[in-house]
């Protein structure tokens, strides 16, 4: 049989398309008897052969189930290939993604600029968790731009940034804000979730720390919770030993089915993407829409840095209604297809009224009500049915 050949150096393999990637990465066929995926390594304990090795196990390569199995290892290396990171762990929750980092970076007196619109448990994280450990944040404007230097603190700054941000979709000048940080040592990290690692590579263009909720796009059907980040070289030594200090480690399973979705990550994003846009150019169009939230459309704050630095979409977006909180609600009642809960990134379609209100401090929110979408692998004539279904339930209140 002749030799089968893994993808596994993300630097040597650069030149190869995603979707080659995504069918390659963290393969190793010839290390488990030539079957095409790896196992499902359960562990907790690594038996080693004498005292010697026992005692040396920091060389190994498995130690613990803690730190490494080929299962965890499958993953981190598709996952380094993909976001062409030096180092990537994985934690339980698109959360913990977001919570680790920062934690890993923070130290009493740094402060934490956050966008505005970030998700909002991160917010919450900042405000409930992490001012009681001497971390002070900023919130700032989205849209700032080279602005962001002027909140750099003179000790220790973290730039949160998150693009799209959340509900709104206000895409920011990522080229601006992260030249400015790099000049001034501020230490950088984007929830890339949204766009993933195939529309955008954030440690390519100078970011230090990536966090993936692979809840969403990752996995892609909605059965389970995990979250990826990836390091840059210079970031990847403290990420790496605070996740070993700190314990926490994504499930043998949710591992093993994330890197299943992983494989078809590629065309699934393809239609999110096609169906996405077509139903928000309908809408566009539709009475009782203020405008449509899409970084693809120009209706969307930011839209030329999205054009810029992202050029492609997936399949979560919002429109602002024309009408009243109540009959936002009635839109979303009528819905059949679209099902009404949090989370996003599955092959099913997803509605929720955005909450707004009390959730931005340094721009808040002055327009109507919000219902952020999530356009699923249906059929997309079925989907707009059933929009119209929903708009007119709010004709009637
Ligand atoms: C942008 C963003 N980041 C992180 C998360 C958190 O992911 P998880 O639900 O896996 O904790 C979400 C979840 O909705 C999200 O929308």
């Amino acid at each position: 049989m002749s030799e089968q050949k893994d993808i596994e150096d993300a630097t040597e393999h650069a030149e190869m398309q995603p979707d080659t990637l995504l069918a390659h990465a963290g393969r190793k066929p010839q290390e488990f008897h030539g079957f095409v995926n790896p196992p499902l390594v359960r562990a907790s304990t690594v038996l080693f052969p004498d005292v010697e090795s026992m005692q040396g196990r920091g060389d190994s390569r498995y130690s613990y189930g803690l730190t490494n199995t080929p299962t965890i290892e499958a993953l981190t290396g598709a996952v380094d290939t993909l976001e062409m990171s030096a180092g990537t762990v994985l934690v339980p929750s698109g959360l913990a993604a977001v919570t680790v980092p920062v934690l890993a970076f923070a130290e009493p007196g740094t402060r934490l600029l956050v966008p505005d619109n970030v998700y909002w448990p991160t917010r919450r994280f900042c405000d409930e968790s992490l001012n009681g450990l001497g971390v002070e944040t900023v919130y700032y404007d989205p849209l700032t731009g080279a602005g962001i230097s002027d909140l750099f603190a003179a000790e220790r700054t973290i730039l949160f940034l998150e693009a799209p941000g959340s509900q709104t979709f206000e895409m920011p000048d990522l080229v601006t804000m992260v030249a400015a940080a790099r000049a001034a040592n501020v230490i950088t990290m984007i929830d890339n979730t949204w766009a993933t690692p195939l529309i955008y590579r954030p440690i390519e263009h100078g970011i230090d720390i990536s966090i993936q909720a692979g809840t969403k796009y990752l996995a892609g059907h909605s059965d389970l919770l995990i979250g990826t980040v990836s390091a840059s070289e210079a970031a990847w030594p403290r990420l790496k030993q605070f996740h070993r200090n700190i314990g926490v480690q994504a499930g043998t399973e949710e591992i093993w089915l994330t890197l299943r979705g992983l494989r078809t990550l590629g065309v699934r994003l393809e239609r999110h993407e096609k169906s996405a846009l077509e139903v928000a150019r309908w809408l566009s169009g539709k009475p009782g829409v203020c405008r449509v939230l899409h970084p693809a459309l120009s209706s969307c704050p930011g839209h030329e840095y999205w054009q810029r630095d992202f050029g492609r979409s997936t399949g979560l977006f919002a429109f602002e209604l024309d009408g009243s909180a109540d009959q936002a609600k009635a839109l979303l009642d009528a819905l059949q297809l679209f099902g009404l809960g949090y989370s996003w990134g599955g092959f099913e379609s997803l509605a929720v009224l955005a909450e707004l209100g009390a959730r931005r401090t340094a721009c808040p929110w002055t327009g109507g009500p919000v219902i952020r979408l999530h356009i699923g692998l249906e059929d997309t004539g079925d989907l707009m049915a059933d929009l119209d279904r929903g708009f007119a339930a709010m004709q009637s209140v």
